[in-house]
């Protein structure tokens, strides 16, 4: 008789949020518990893991008020203790990585993952991270069956979900040429982020280089045809007199990442196969992606106000300056207020700042009515379309609501997605229930306009 072949042991958690005791893993806390053991929810266990068991118990305090908090394991992991994190990974399907800055922190986790075949999401808005990490452990994580998708958060989900909901609304033969993001934070008391994104966004200006660099040493990934003439480059403040907001362009790890799935696509135009998808799901994916098309994506900051576009700008020259030198960066750490005209502070936003602050990201698209006339190099658009996604207070609200949904679909769908490899999260989550998801939880996507530009 053969012997029955034995399944390896399942992991005891199904995910494990690392770094919880962090201001914006608190919150990633509060939001896993609402789903944990909720009927019909794939989430069963989970545990939290830090370097510090008497912050990470406070943290499950917090996040479990006015609840006291439920039995949850806290294990002991520090991201310099290698062997504390592949110890991790070997008990748990899914690591929520909250432990940034990521260019400092996060690549032991990624490495353990890709090398034990754990599955990993974070929420790092650090392009050179995220590129450095594709180059060093993609193969690895498509071998192992590790998927890895950085920038599950604000940064970069709504920019990614948010291209694919406008792209959709192009019906052929319309089709679009540049998609253009504005992204407004409103709020009735004062916006704050936490001193943890500042110091990423600073590390980020003062390493520029190391991701040029990286750029040039690595092959070039395929580009997208876009109908249509590159689209002119505009002034460096816009008046967006559509939706009635003053803008400039936003160095945001947004782009990077949707142009990252762009060219995923152009390789691969139906999108990435699952580990082992129904043909149900192969007809749903392969649909998806018919419909995208792709056109010049980039993302601008914007206000009401022209004086809010100039403090905008004076921070980013403030970032710019000082991020280079070791004496501009300590300034920089040390008076983060003053250096972000008060939006960021040492010790975050309060719970009544958070809870005021909405965000609204309007897509402005132009393009052609009829893709199969756009033949002539300086033809202009005649058509624009514009939508809109809104939510709430995007850091500490909005990115723990995406890493959740990201996560229940990971453990209720895996079969679905790739079965590896280091991808941003477009090209994993697209095809999936991710934005209806995302509009049960409080985000919504909006059609605004559609109308012919004047010839
Ligand atoms: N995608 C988005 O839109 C978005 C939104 C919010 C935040 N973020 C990013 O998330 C990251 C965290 O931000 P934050 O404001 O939450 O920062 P934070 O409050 O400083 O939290 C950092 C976390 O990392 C942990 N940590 C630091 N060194 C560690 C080590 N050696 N071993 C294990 N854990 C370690 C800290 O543990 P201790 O408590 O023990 O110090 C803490 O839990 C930043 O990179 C930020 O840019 C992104």
């Amino acid at each position: 008789m053969e012997e029955a072949q034995s399944l390896p042991p399942s992991p005891p958690y199904d995910l494990v949020i690392l770094g919880a005791s962090g201001f914006t893993g608190k919150y990633v806390v509060k939001e896993a518990l609402k789903f944990l053991k909720v009927p019909s929810s794939p989430l069963k266990s989970i545990a939290l893991a830090g370097r510090n068991p008497t912050k990470l118990a406070h943290a499950l305090n917090w996040a479990s008020l006015p609840n006291t908090s439920p039995p949850i394991p806290i294990l002991k992991a520090d991201i310099t203790d290698p062997s504390s994190i592949r110890h991790l990974c070997t008990q748990t399907k899914l690591i929520l990585n909250c432990v940034g800055p990521f260019r400092l922190y996060g690549e032991p986790v990624v490495a353990a993952c890709a090398q034990t075949g754990c599955d990993y999401l974070d929420i790092c808005g650090e392009p050179e991270f995220m590129e450095r990490m594709e180059m060093k452990f993609h193969e690895n994580a498509m071998e192992t069956g590790s998927l890895v998708v950085s920038a599950c958060g604000f940064d970069s989900v709504p920019a990614e979900l948010g291209w694919m909901f406008h792209s959709r609304q192009w019906v052929s033969p319309a089709v679009p040429n540049q998609i253009e993001a504005y992204l407004s934070l409103e709020s009735e008391k004062r916006i704050v982020g936490n001193f943890g994104t500042y110091e990423s966004a600073i590390l980020g200006v003062s390493n520029v280089g190391k991701l040029q660099e990286l750029r040039r040493s690595r092959p070039k990934r395929a580009k997208p045809v876009i109908p249509g003439p590159f689209p002119p480059k505009g002034p460096i403040i816009e008046h967006q007199k559509e939706i009635g907001l003053w803008a400039v362009k936003l160095p945001s790890a947004d782009s990077i990442v949707v142009r990252r799935t762009l060219a995923t696509l152009t390789e691969n135009p139906l999108g990435l196969p699952g580990v082992n998808e129904s043909a149900e799901w192969i007809s749903k994916r392969e649909a998806f992606w018919s419909m995208m098309k792709p056109a010049h994506f980039g993302v601008k900051l914007a206000s009401k106000t022209l004086l809010g576009v100039i403090r905008f700008i004076t921070v980013g020259v403030f970032m710019g300056l000082l991020g280079r030198n070791a004496i501009g960066r300590w300034l920089l750490f040390k008076f983060p207020s003053f250096f972000s005209l008060g939006w960021f502070r040492k010790k975050g936003p309060s719970e009544e700042e958070v809870r005021s602050a909405t965000f609204k990201m309007w897509f402005v698209g132009r393009g052609f009515s009829d893709g199969n006339q756009v033949s002539q190099a300086n033809m202009k658009p005649d058509m624009e379309i514009v939508t809109r996604l809104m939510g709430p207070e995007i850091g500490y609200l909005t990115t723990p609501i995406i890493l959740l949904q990201c996560a229940l679909i990971l453990l209720s769908e895996r079969e679905n997605l790739p079965k590896g490899g280091v991808l941003p999260p477009g090209i994993v989550f697209g095809p999936t229930d991710l934005q209806e998801r995302l509009q049960h939880n409080g985000i919504s996507f909006d059609v605004i306009a559609k109308r012919a530009l004047p010839a």
